[in-house]
């Protein structure tokens, strides 16, 4: 693998945190534990059939745990356990106490569809995982199962109150889609805020795996906030957004909900992320074609090694996938299906989102 130390990160070196080629410190990391998922999300995985990592690829815990420290080490603090879907991941609360307890680390999310977390809650919890995200994007059973593949609307709400109710901050990712969920928005925020949980609402992006993906099924930030006008009042928006894709705003009732309009408003100057597979390869951008493979490295070099190769590789950052999208105008899916199943690493549900 090329390594490049470039003037920005050197200058950086002394401090805990890296800063990329447009000074961009690197803070959040998202760790994919496994590809593999119990749904069928039409925005994420509408093919039929999927390539998926060998299981001999994945890092173990372990592994996951060295690489997580060598981040923390270079500035990052807050972690997100992503998919497919984590709760797949056998043990995961074992590697949940693991990274618990690593120097640096204040903030550990994770990202799930909440299908399995009834019985895994309380473990988690014990576990200590800060806070879960989970992915919602309807309350009606019918459209439940069209867009997630699977009739599992019950589970998953039982999975989000079994949550709420051992104390789990909550927050629900709905992404809205053009005549198939929009016209929920207003419930979902009433269900949102029935359950203590602060709803975003997140623009289709053409992404990896989104190979049905058209700028007429995104519904823009502007809609989504004119549909909870019309539905719920006048609406306030909330300052010092830092590095978050959420934008946030306030009900007259003090509901707070969020907008990531990643499509038509992107945020990549602020982008303190970096992204890393269930087989260790090292994506910064969730529109990067190309990782980073971070695997051999761990099984083969010391960790200052690994820390080496991912300062040069942060150093070295210059991408800005979404703004580049939002500039070519005329937008088609990212990426093929056929170039999905030669790289499976392109898909959003082996990047974790
Ligand atoms: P918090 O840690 O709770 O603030 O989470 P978050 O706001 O970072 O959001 P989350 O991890 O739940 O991601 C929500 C959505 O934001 C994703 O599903 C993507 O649609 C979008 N998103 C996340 N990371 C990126 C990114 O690096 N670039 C872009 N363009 N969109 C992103
Ligand atoms: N557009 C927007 N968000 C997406 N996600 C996956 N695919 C897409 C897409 N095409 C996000 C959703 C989901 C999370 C796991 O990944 O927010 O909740
Ligand atoms: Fe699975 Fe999440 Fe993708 Fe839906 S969005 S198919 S729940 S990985």
């Amino acid at each position: 693998m090329e390594i490049r130390l470039d003037p920005l990160f050197l200058m950086g070196c002394d401090s805990p945190v890296s800063a990329d080629f447009h000074a961009r410190p690197l803070r959040s990391l998202r760790i994919s534990v496994t590809d593999r998922c119990n749904l069928r999300c039409g925005y994420c995985m509408p093919e039929k059939e999927y390539v998926w990592l060998p299981k001999s690829d994945l890092l173990d815990f372990d592994e996951i745990t060295r690489l997580t420290r060598v981040f923390a080490s270079l500035g990052v603090s807050r972690l997100r356990l992503t998919g497919g879907e984590p709760l797949l991941r056998r043990g995961l609360p074992t590697l949940i106490r693991q990274l618990k307890g690593i120097e640096g680390i204040s903030d550990l999310a994770l990202t799930t569809n909440a299908l399995l977390l009834a019985d895994a809650a309380e473990s988690l919890l014990e576990a200590g995982l800060s806070r879960l995200t989970v992915s919602l994007d309807s309350l009606d059973p019918a459209t439940y199962e069209r867009l997630a593949g699977q009739p599992r609307l019950d589970q998953a709400l039982a999975g989000i109150a079994a949550a709420r109710a051992l104390g789990f901050p909550v927050k629900l990712n709905t992404v809205v889609l053009a005549g198939e969920n929009d016209h929920e928005v207003p419930a979902l925020l009433d269900y949102a805020r029935s359950v203590g949980a602060e709803l975003r609402l997140i623009e289709y992006m053409d992404v990896g795996g989104a190979t049905r993906w058209t700028m007429n099924a995104v519904v823009e930030r502007a809609a989504i906030l004119e549909r909870i006008v019309a539905s719920h009042g006048p609406l306030e928006a909330e300052s010092g957004r830092g590095s978050a894709p959420a934008e946030r705003f306030r009900l007259a009732d003090g509901t707070r909900f969020g907008v990531i309009a990643s499509t038509t408003a992107p945020f990549c100057g602020s982008c303190d992320r970096a992204r890393v597979t269930a087989d260790g390869k090292l994506f910064l951008c969730l529109y990067a074609r190309e990782g980073h493979d971070l695997r051999t490295i761990l099984r083969s070099g010391d960790d200052e090694a690994l820390r080496a190769a991912v300062a040069g590789i942060w150093g070295a950052r210059t991408d800005r996938g979404a703004e580049e999208r939002l500039a070519l105008g005329r937008r088609t899916p990212l990426a093929l299906a056929g170039e999905l199943r030669e790289d499976p690493h392109l898909e959003m549900h082996t990047r974790g989102g």
